[in-house]
Parts: C-alpha cells; sequence; structure tokens
C-alpha cells in the first residue's frame, strides 16, 4: 500500500510536529529544524487518515456572491477529501420560492470538490430550519395539508437529489427531527405538524426512490451523548424496523471543551454499530469559549450582555496552555474515532479555518472562538499536528 511505504519523519518543531515523506528526507538539513519547517510541506490530513474515513470540510463554494477565499480553497483542496455545502444545499438556499430553484453556489461546490478529487456530501434535505415558510403554509395562507406537504417534500427531494445523483454519494435526509426535552421523541418541527410523525419515513422513501445507490443518513446534534442516544436509537430502530432505506447515522459533534464525556459517545458508536448502520461524523467542532446552551438549534441566540471579559475572554489571542488542551482533546477524539474506524466512514469539520468557523457567531455573536485545525492564517494548530498523530503512528517504516 502507498500509505505503508511513506517514512513519517517526526520532528518536534515548536509546537507541534512536521511531518514529511521518504522522497523528501533527503533535502532538509535535519540538524536545524525551522530549515525543516520552511522546506517540507505538511503531509496532507487524507494522506494520514489513510484509507480509515474520509475526511472532510464544510464550507461553501462563495457567500453572498463573493467566489471562496483562496485560504480555504488552499487548505481544503489539500487536506480533506470530502466536502459539505456549510449552507448553499439547505432548502432556503436551493428552492427560495416554490418551483424556483437556484443551483448556481451548490453547482460550483460540487465541482470544485471534484477538481480536488474530494467526495460532495449532500446536507440536508429535511429540515426545522433554514428551510422556507413557503413549505408550510397552503394557498389560503392556512397550514399546509398533508397531502400538499408531502408533495413539496417530494417535489424537492426528487429535484436535488436527481440533480445530483452519481456525484452525490452521501446525503443528509433528516436533520434533527428529535427534540431536545426529557419527554417527547420528535421535535414539534413544521414537518412533523404538518405531516405527522411519518414524515422521517417518507422523506428517506424519497430520496432513496431519486437515488437507490446513495448513502442515505440520519443527522443530528446531541445524538452523541446519553439522553438524546436513547431516543435516536429508539427512532433508527423503528425505522429500520419499519424497512426504511436509513444507512448511517450522522452524529454532529459540536463540542466544548468540557463535553460531552467521549466514553459517552464511544458508547454511542458502538450502540448505532449494533443497529447495522454505519456512522459518519458530520460536523466536528470543538469550541474554546464558554456557553449556557449546549445544543446546536441554530435558532437559539445568547447575548454577552455586558460581560464580554468573561465570555469573549480570547479576542487578542488564544494562550498557548489552551491550545495545548484543545489539541489534546482532538487527539483523544481521533484516537477513538480511529478505533471504530470500521463502522466509521467519515469524519467531517465544521468549517475550514478559525475565522470561518459558526462558533464565532453561536450562541452568541460577535466572539473569537478558535474550534478549527486552522487559524486564522491558515496555520496548522496544535490540534492539527494531534489529529495527524492520533491517525498514523510516529515512525511507520516500509515494509
Ligand atoms: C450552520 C452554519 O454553519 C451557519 O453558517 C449558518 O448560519 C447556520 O447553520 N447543524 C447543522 C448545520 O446541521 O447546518 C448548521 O450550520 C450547524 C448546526
Amino acid at each position: 500500500m502507498a500509505d505503508r511505504k511513506i517514512l513519517w519523519l517526526c520532528i518536534l518543531a515548536g509546537a507541534g510536529f512536521v511531518w514529511a515523506s521518504a522522497d523528501e528526507v533527503s533535502g532538509p538539513d535535519l540538524a536545524r529544524p525551522e530549515a525543516v519547517a520552511e522546506e517540507v510541506p505538511l503531509a496532507p490530513l487524507k494522506q494520514a487518515a489513510g484509507d480509515a474515513f474520509l475526511v472532510g470540510i464544510a464550507m461553501d463554494s462563495g457567500y453572498r456572491g463573493r467566489a471562496a477565499d483562496a485560504l480555504s480553497v488552499r487548505i481544503a483542496s489539500t487536506h480533506f477529501n470530502a466536502v459539505t455545502p456549510e449552507n448553499s444545499m439547505k432548502p432556503m438556499a436551493l428552492q427560495p420560492e416554490e418551483g424556483r430553484f437556484e443551483f448556481g453556489t451548490a453547482d460550483r461546490l460540487v465541482a470544485m470538490a471534484e477538481e480536488w478529487g474530494a467526495e460532495p456530501i449532500g446536507h440536508c434535505l429535511v429540515w426545522h430550519s433554514q428551510t422556507p415558510r413557503w413549505f408550510f403554509r397552503g394557498p389560503d395562507g392556512e397550514p399546509v395539508d398533508r397531502a400538499l406537504a408531502l408533495q413539496r417534500m417530494r417535489t424537492h427531494i426528487a429535484t436535488v437529489v436527481g440533480r445530483y445523483k452519481g456525484k452525490i454519494k452521501q446525503w443528509d435526509v433528516v436533520n434533527e427531527a428529535i427534540d431536545d426535552g426529557p419527554r417527547a421523541l420528535l421535535r414539534r418541527s413544521p414537518w412533523l405538524e404538518a405531516i405527522g410523525e411519518d414524515y422521517i419515513a417518507e422523506a428517506f422513501r424519497m430520496a432513496h426512490a431519486a437515488d437507490p445507490d446513495a448513502v442515505l443518513i440520519y443527522n443530528d446534534y446531541g445524538i452523541e451523548e446519553r439522553h438524546k442516544r436513547e431516543k435516536a436509537v429508539r427512532l433508527l430502530r423503528s425505522l429500520l424496523d419499519q424497512g426504511v432505506p436509513v444507512h448511517a447515522v450522522g452524529m454532529q459533534c459540536h463540542w466544548r471543551m468540557e463535553r460531552p464525556d467521549l466514553a459517552e459517545v464511544e458508547e454511542s458508536i458502538k450502540a448505532y454499530a449494533e443497529l447495522g448502520l454505519q456512522v459518519m461524523i458530520t460536523e466536528l467542532d470543538i469550541g474554546v469559549l464558554p456557553t449556557h446552551y449546549s445544543g446546536a438549534d441554530v435558532g437559539r441566540q445568547e447575548s454577552m450582555q455586558g460581560r464580554e471579559a468573561v465570555m469573549n475572554p480570547y479576542r487578542d489571542g488564544l494562550p498557548d496552555v489552551v491550545a495545548q488542551q484543545h489539541a489534546e482533546r482532538y487527539r483523544q477524539a481521533f484516537a477513538m474515532f480511529h478505533r471504530h474506524r470500521d463502522v466509521i466512514g467519515r469524519v467531517t469539520l465544521w468549517g475550514v479555518h478559525d475565522g470561518r468557523s459558526w462558533l464565532n457567531h453561536f450562541p452568541i455573536r460577535g466572539r473569537t472562538d478558535y474550534p478549527m485545525l486552522f487559524d486564522r492564517q491558515g496555520e496548522p494548530k496544535p490540534a492539527f499536528f494531534a489529529v495527524v498523530e492520533a491517525l498514523q503512528p510516529p515512525i511507520a517504516l516500509a515494509e
């Protein structure tokens, strides 16, 4: 295997390691680590992951008419072999008005991913958020009835999945259907209200009809933790019992430094695997800022209310000690994912670098967070090297 032939030369340089392939070993002066750092290109993350699982990134091909920034393009094309559109395939982006589909931005991202040899991922078809209100309004302005809601769902799914058939091989079909509270199984999504509990099964059947070869994912946040895992298992088991074509579970994994407990996450991976499902880590990030709200419902907002110093403590930079703790958490997470690589198909990071992370605005607007593997200048952080280390033994000599 090509990967095996690679001599990983690991040189401690400042904050982390520099990796080089066998071809590059003879070049730099090894007595001067700073010379190595300048001359040796960083080994791509996708190379470190090998065939364990795909490593993905979320981004868009442009934002409000602007092209994707060069930094994001460079990082994404070098290090990742899967690309999820962060916003451009959501119902609001693709069908802002009934029957008026806008595929420009999404098409560009799919083309970019193909150019880089990365798999474009579909996100997402049926969700309570970032979905225009017209989906749920009847012709008379009253709430839509079941038949019309199903018809609109079918048109949307058939058109979108059909357009990318054969190009997009994994779809987040239903996003965030599980309720956060202690009692109800399902969130009171407008889809639930319009169609009833079988809206989830219907969505998967429609997606399967549109592309029988696509891997269909149920995606949610918090289902890697116990309280939502039990509900997720109940929901997924019932779908599978009914013969619904659900193939994988997407654990979003929007994390903080202190939670969740990785042992709980590992339990969840095993529980989903026992159902016979593949597991995808679909939206990983690890924020370092304090928050009260620990979920990832995009509709939630908190305010700093004069507590800026406490709630936005790293405006001028991240202390090295925190960067190291952050790296250690990433290392442990990826070591655990790697242990379960037989059931994990993909690990996607939700944002290219710290400056492009949604956590700078969620759940509090206007903060400076540091959740990703690359900093605002696009430089790899200690977390990057920790992930590489977790994915590959430091020195694997050729056989
Ligand atoms: C987020 C995007 O990152 C933001 O840019 C946007 O403003 C709101 O949505 N769960 C999901 C993602 O499934 O689609 C969300 O993405 C983050 C939470």
